[in-house]
Order: C-alpha cells, then structure tokens, then sequence
C-alpha cells in the first residue's frame, strides 16, 4: 500500500529530520517534528497562511495553491503545507511568518540569546459549524482543527461545558490558548496579538516584577518594591523562625505578604501599560529556596534547620487563582527548581544568565546579594557555594545603606588635587537627585576603592585616624574622618540633621563578604585543579536595581585585578532567569537539569576556609 511507504523531510532553519508516510500533509509532517504551522481556515486552502518553499521534492500544486499563489512562488516551490503532500524525500524551508510561534531569538542577557519556545501558544481558528445530521460535536470540530495545527490537546470539563456558548457568540471564529498540552481558554475572535506574560525575582529584599510580551519576547515594563521580609526584619533566619513558631498562621502571613506584594507590582505594571489582566498567561518565579517555598505555601522551616533540607527542589508548575495572584482565572505560576539548602532558583537563574551550562569554556559567576553565591565550572562539571556572609552587599546590611530608591547615594566621584570648600571634594549621585538618605552597596564599594586609594584604609581594614593622615590629605577630606563606639569613621554627608558615614563595622561586614567569596573561589579552583588562566569568562551579578563599577569591585579584592578583562556585569540575573523560563520551555528543561547536577560545596565547614579567609579579608 503506498501509503506504508515511509518519505524522509528535511525542514529548515530547524534542521530538524522527520520520517512520514507517503501522503502526510507538510502540515502534519511539521507537527510530528514539533513546529507548529499557522492554519486558520485547518485546511480548506482558502486563508493561505500556512505556506512553505519546497526546495527538493515539492508535488504538484492544487487547485487552491493555483488561485492564491502567483505563478513564481509555484514555480520556486512554494505551496500550502494542509494541501501540498509527501510523495518522496523533501527538504522545505518553514518562513517565520508561517509558524505559530515564530522562530524569534531573544538577548536574554549578555552571555545568553535563546530561542523563544514559550509554554503558551494562541491559535486563531475559523471553525466549521456541525451541521444538524452530520453526528459531529462541538467539541470534535474544535479538537480537530487544533490536532492539525498543533497535535493532541487536553480540553479541561469546566471549559466543554462553555463550549457551546462561547462558539455560536463567536460566530465559530475563536483563539485557542493552550499552555503545555492543555486547552485553557477559548477567546471570541482573534486575540493572537495580546499573550503577555509577568516574570518575577522574589529576592529577600526586592521583589522585581516585569511584563513580557510572549509574541516577542520583548520587556514592557518592570516595576520593584521592598519585600516584605526587609521592611521591618533584616534577619531572614529570624524572621521565619519567630513567625514559624505558629507554623499555619505564620506561614499563611508570610505568603500573603508576599502575594500582596506581587499582585500590587503587576496591577502597577498593567496600569501603567494599558494591557488587560485577562491576557496576562503565565508568572514565572525565581528566589531563594525559602522564598519559593514561601510563595507556594509550603513550610521553610526545615531549610533553616541544622540539615537544610526542602521539601521540594523540582520546578512547579502552579494554578495563579488558587494562590491567590491576580491574572487570567486560568493562568499559570512557574517556580524555578532549586539546588539545594538555601540555593534555589536564584543560583539557577545565574547560571542560565551566564549560560555556563551550554559551555565547555571554564567561567566563574558571583552574584551579590542578601545570599551571595559562587559558581565555577563548565557543562562538564560546575561547583557551587552559597553564603550568607556576603550581605553586606545587599544593600541593607551596612549602617546607612539602602536599597536602590529615590535618595539612595549610587555612586560618590572624589575632587582631589586642589583646595576645596567644604562639601565640594566629594560629588554624590544620588537616586531622583533629591537630598540622600543612605547609600547603596553599589556606592559603598565606590567609596571603599578611593578610601584604599587615598591610604585612609589599611590593607587590614582599619580607617587611620585625622592626626595620622594629617600630613598627606586635603583638609576637606580630613575632616570627613571622625569616630563612633567601634573606630574611626568618614562621612561622605552630614547636613539638615542627616548623616550618612562608612563605619569602622561597616568595613568589617565588607571584609567578610569579599573575603568569604574570594576564599571560595580560591578552594573551588583547587578542587577543579585550574588556575586562574584556565576561567575564560568571569560574570557579576547584584541585587535588583543597584550597580557595580566593575574596576572598583576588583580594586577592594573581590577577583583579582587581572580579571578585569574577562569579567562582565549582568545585571539581576535572578530577574533574567525567571524572564528565560518565562520565554522558553528548553529553558526549564534546562534548568531541571542544572538542579541535578550542579555539586554543592560545604566550604566553612573545611579547614582550609578559614586560612584562605584570613588571607583575602586583607585589602
Ligand atoms: S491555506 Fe489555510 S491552513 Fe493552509
């Protein structure tokens, strides 16, 4: 029988292969290999949207392929992938304008460009009304037409039930919206245009949401608020553990804290965009493994025990309305996997941003915040390591240090070389060019670099005092030093009753952090047995909003100066990677994979972290 004959295709740019029998149609031959076609009118011939170019092995055109194709594009091959059918070897070449979801590339970050493959798909269909006699059902019609498109789909009761409503008000012309394998909605007309989606960093201090246009990966808007956990508590170990004493109540206030703040940041951003919160899909989610399990409501408190154990480490793939975030009644929440203990998608996320898991080349990703985190590595093997004692670069656990919001110091220039007047040997730039009420983590380190620069610190961390430097520094600078309870001080503002200085303590915290994450990367290169010219790349990542003047972060000894030249800042890679998960499935397969193989490190408990982190806590 002709039809057991089995015919190779070759599709392009996918160079995917896909074996069929003798008189598929392309369109259904394309399904099989998983591309999917835009085929509004299922293959009556008469909306012309599907077309291929037939580039070897092309049959004999229609009658509908005669009317609608000019005579060029029949003769170089181009057809309707629902008519034109298999009858030997084909290779075709599928235009972006034909697919559903087009083949588009996003610049997810600078060391990652991916594919956009999102888990919603919109399909406009033109339906065919059952006729009385024909013994067909509504739900058959619909079905149909989307297995020719798309494959076989779960069509949930609650929506059957609607069906036949929501036809005959569409005249039979509706959108299919389908996330996975799964029908969600039925919407009247074509609303192919209108698939947004909103990715969120659930971060400790900041939770930073972002509206994304799933049709092309683009970002609409992104707006960030102060979490609920640094408000009023700076100690997250603390904080859960005292509102977890009463483990329902404590943990239903911490999540709805939580869900309040993310339902107020997407209200913002769809306000602010004009976009209906029905075509809002889809939420993607990355943090801590503590604020992940907070957002979904299950208890953290076995991570902050003594075995740091979560009760889940797989991604979820959540319903939005049963947790309480207002999108589409149908929508989706997706939850990064986690690594292990406190590292959860926050670690994946900057491992995907700097697409160390694509990369035979050796890189090296430190990303700063309330948990720092450093990876080493290459897809062959990547090592990790995760401390709490880096937060000082969070922003919020130096003295007058903030967040990055309107008043935060976010950068500070030294005016040295000549005679100044008070207050003009330091410029501030600060956030909304309003009167600075703190400084971000960002500016701490700037002024640290000038500080170390100038001898107003000692490679121990200490700050001399005005009677030691008196002699080699400006007197405006001079009388910036002063003291507190702890050692000395320098004061980079101190007018109308607001005082912002860099103490003695602050330093210390400063110290820790860089020298814990320096020791870290000193162990795991020899554990891997590699020097420093065997990391090809070097990449940074911080807290959402603040940034990092790259020359400044290796001068006070966070990477060796000769970094420099590898080393490339991201930005929030936490926000990155819930983005990528938001645009890609590959991405979420990938990120599965990264939970199951990166090794965790137990640094502090080794006894060479302490000799190592003596030696870098040094200036
Ligand atoms: S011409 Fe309409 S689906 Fe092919």
């Amino acid at each position: 029988m002709n039809n057991e004959i089995k015919l190779k295709v070759n599709i392009l740019p996918d160079e995917k292969e896909v074996i069929c029998n003798k008189d598929t149609t392309i369109l259904n031959a394309c399904t099989s290999a998983g591309i999917m076609l835009n085929a509004p009118c299922s293959g009556e011939g008469t909306c012309g949207k599907c077309v291929v170019q037939v580039i070897e092995g092309a049959s004999a055109p229609d009658s509908c392929e005669f009317q609608l194709l000019s005579g060029t594009m029949l003769k170089t091959g181009y057809r309707f992938a629902c008519r034109s059918k298999v009858n030997d070897n084909m290779r075709l070449i599928i235009p972006s304008e034909s697919r559903i979801v087009r083949e588009k590339k996003v610049k997810a970050s600078t060391a990652r460009v991916l594919s956009l493959r999102p888990n919603i798909v919109k399909m406009y269909l033109r339906l065919q009304q059952p006729k009385e006699k024909a013994g067909v059902s509504h739900l058959e019609v619909l079905e149909k037409a989307i297995l020719r498109r798309f494959g076989k789909i779960e069509t949930p009761l609650e929506l059957i039930r609607r069906l036949p409503n929501i036809l005959k008000a569409a005249n039979y012309k509706v959108t299919a919206v389908i996330m996975g394998r799964r029908l969600t909605d039925l919407e009247i007309g074509d609303t192919t245009r209108d698939i947004f989606g909103v990715s969120f960093d659930i971060g400790t201090n900041v939770i930073a949401g972002a509206l994304i246009n799933i049709n092309n990966g683009k970002e609409i808007g992104t707006v960030s608020d102060i979490s609920f956990l640094s408000k009023n508590d700076r100690d997250l170990k603390a904080k859960i553990t005292t509102l977890l004493r009463n483990p329902e109540e404590g943990l239903k206030e911490l999540q709805d804290a939580l869900i309040n703040r993310i339902n107020g940041i997407i209200t913002e951003l769809i306000s602010k965009k004009k976009i209906r919160r029905e075509h809002i899909y889809e939420m993607s989610a990355a943090g801590s493994s503590v604020m992940q399990h907070i957002l979904l409501g299950i208890n953290p408190t076995s991570l902050v025990s003594a075995t740091h154990h979560p009760v889940i480490k797989r991604s979820i793939d959540a319903d939005a309305a049963a947790l309480g975030i207002n999108l589409n009644r149908m929508a989706r929440v997706y939850v990064m996997p986690s690594l292990s203990g406190f590292v959860g998608g926050d670690a994946i996320s900057l491992i995907l941003s700097a697409a160390m898991n694509k990369d035979e080349n050796i890189k090296l990703a430190v990303g700063l915040g309330a948990n720092g985190i450093i990876i080493l590595g290459s897809k062959d093997r990547m090592l990790i390591y995760s401390t709490s004692a880096s937060s000082a670069f969070d922003g919020i656990h130096i003295n007058n240090g903030m967040l990055p919001s309107e008043g935060a110091v976010e950068d500070i220039k030294f005016n040295l070389g000549h005679k100044h007047k008070k207050g003009k040997d330091i410029e501030l730039k600060v956030i909304g060019n309003v009167e600075p009420e703190g400084i971000t983590s960002g500016a701490v380190v700037a002024l640290l670099s000038e500080l170390k620069r100038l001898g107003v610190i000692e490679k121990n961390g200490r700050i001399r005092s005005k009677e030691e430097l008196r002699n080699s520094l400006d007197s405006a600078i001079l009388n910036r030093i002063g003291s507190d309870n702890n050692g000395n001080t320098f004061t980079i503002y101190n007018e109308k009753r607001k005082k912002i200085a860099l103490t003695q303590r602050d330093v210390k915290e400063i110290q820790i952090a860089k020298g814990t994450i320096r020791a870290a990367i000193e162990i795991m290169k020899g554990i891997l047995k590699i020097t420093d010219d065997d990391i090809m790349e070097v990449y940074l990542s911080g807290t959402y909003g603040i940034t990092y003047n790259l020359e400044r972060i290796a001068d006070i000894g966070v990477f060796p100066a000769n970094y420099l030249e590898k080393l490339e800042y991201l930005g929030d890679s936490t926000s990155i990677g819930a983005k990528m998960a938001l645009l890609s499935k590959d991405i979420r397969a990938e990120a599965e994979i990264i939970s199951n193989s990166v090794e965790y490190l137990d640094l502090a408990s080794r006894e060479d972290f302490q000799d190592e982190f003596s030696i870098w806590m040094n200036f």
